[in-house]
């Protein structure tokens, strides 16, 4: 039986993987590319979901995390560590623990989505909250490492954005061609500048004949490259993006140039409105942060007839609340066909 074997297995030719003898991975990557039908047919193009929740942590963080944990494992560390706003930790939890490896994760605290948290925790991570938010959390990851015999794994670690271009490699594989539109969430703005190397690379080797532009989205309350400064408080409903000093901020600007792209802002009503709208009539469960990709085509529009790929990032069931809080709770019955009969007719 040949299946499919991870990311550093099946794109092994893309990556350097010299002194590796030992691959982490988890079987992720090859993500459905999913055709959606009536966002398409809104914004008069053709517009496809990379639907990144179906990783095995439920987020696109497991591409970058096979390799920076490989290349961990291959140098020595024991230990790895993140702040986090999330999805990052979840990822670093799991793929830690395959490696037999400890891992410490640094999160806001109140301001990660449950599920998240879970994940870390089960995984067998060792969890702190931080009394801040996620810029203070990875500004105190990186200095734990000038301390600690510890290896961060956040984006800063350039093996992260290396085992994450790879979804631009399977994008082309399944269009043939690179789309005249990639939108993706931006938040730290490492997932931006790795598509870009993905598809650039690709370019380069022949596999593409052309470049797409990238069209990056951050939530208004947390918008600092739109505003051009740091924001000292960010706020949006999206916690996974709630970053307000992008740790990849001029790699993402040099990416906006080269591509002819550009990075905007949505607030968290259109947030909302493209994550209900995916779940109803895309049938697609993503977080709340992975539809700013989509909310971001709906406001801004795309030229007639173009092909788009929106990247979701994660997976819906990884913030539970905000599904609940948005719908309500469901109503109670009494357990008779009367009392059904009576809510339903
Ligand atoms: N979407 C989701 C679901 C995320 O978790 C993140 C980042 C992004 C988009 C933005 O990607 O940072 O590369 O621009 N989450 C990080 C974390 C910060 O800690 O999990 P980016």
């Amino acid at each position: 039986m040949s299946g499919w074997k991870g990311l550093l297995t099946e794109y092994a030719e893309w990556f350097h993987l010299e002194g590796v003898r030992e691959v982490v991975t988890l079987q992720e990557g090859n993500t459905p590319l999913l055709f959606a039908q009536r966002l398409s047919e809104r914004v008069s193009a053709n517009v496809y979901l990379k639907f990144e929740g179906l990783n095995p942590s439920g987020s696109f963080k497991d591409r970058g995390m096979t390799m920076a944990i490989t290349k961990a494992k291959a140098n020595g560390a024991s230990t790895v560590i993140c702040g986090s706003t999330g999805n990052t930790s979840a990822a670093a939890a799991a793929y830690a623990a395959k490696a037999g490896m400890e891992c410490v994760v640094l999160v806001p605290e109140g301001k990660i989505a449950v599920g998240k948290l879970a994940q870390a925790m089960i995984y067998g991570a060792r969890v702190l909250q931080i009394r801040g938010n996620f810029d203070q959390a990875l500004d105190l990851a990186r200095e734990l490492t000038q301390h600690l015999p510890v290896t961060i794994v956040n984006s800063i670690n350039p093996d992260r954005i290396e085992g994450q271009k790879t979804g631009a490699f399977e994008i082309v594989d399944v269009l043939g061609e690179a789309p005249d539109i990639l939108a993706i969430p931006v938040g730290n703005a490492g997932n931006i500048t790795a598509y870009w190397r993905g598809f650039t690379q690709y370019h380069v080797g022949g596999r593409a004949a052309r470049l797409p532009k990238m069209w990056g989205f951050q939530a208004a309350g947390a918008a600092p490259i739109v505003l051009g400064h740091p924001v000292a408080n960010p706020e949006t409903i999206a916690t996974a993006i709630r970053i307000g000093n992008p740790a990849s901020w001029v790699p993402a600007l040099e990416v906006i140039h080269e591509s002819l792209g550009d990075i905007r802002a949505v607030t968290d009503a259109e947030i909302l409105d493209a994550y209900q709208f995916l779940a109803r009539q895309e049938s697609v469960f993503c977080e709340p942060a992975s539809a700013a990709s989509v909310a971001g085509i709906l406001k801004f529009g795309v030229p007639e007839g173009s092909t788009v790929v929106c990247v979701l990032t994660g997976n819906g069931l990884k913030d539970p609340d905000t599904a609940v809080s948005l719908s309500g709770m469901p109503p109670v019955v009494d357990a008779s066909l009367d009392a059904l009969m009576k809510t339903l007719s």
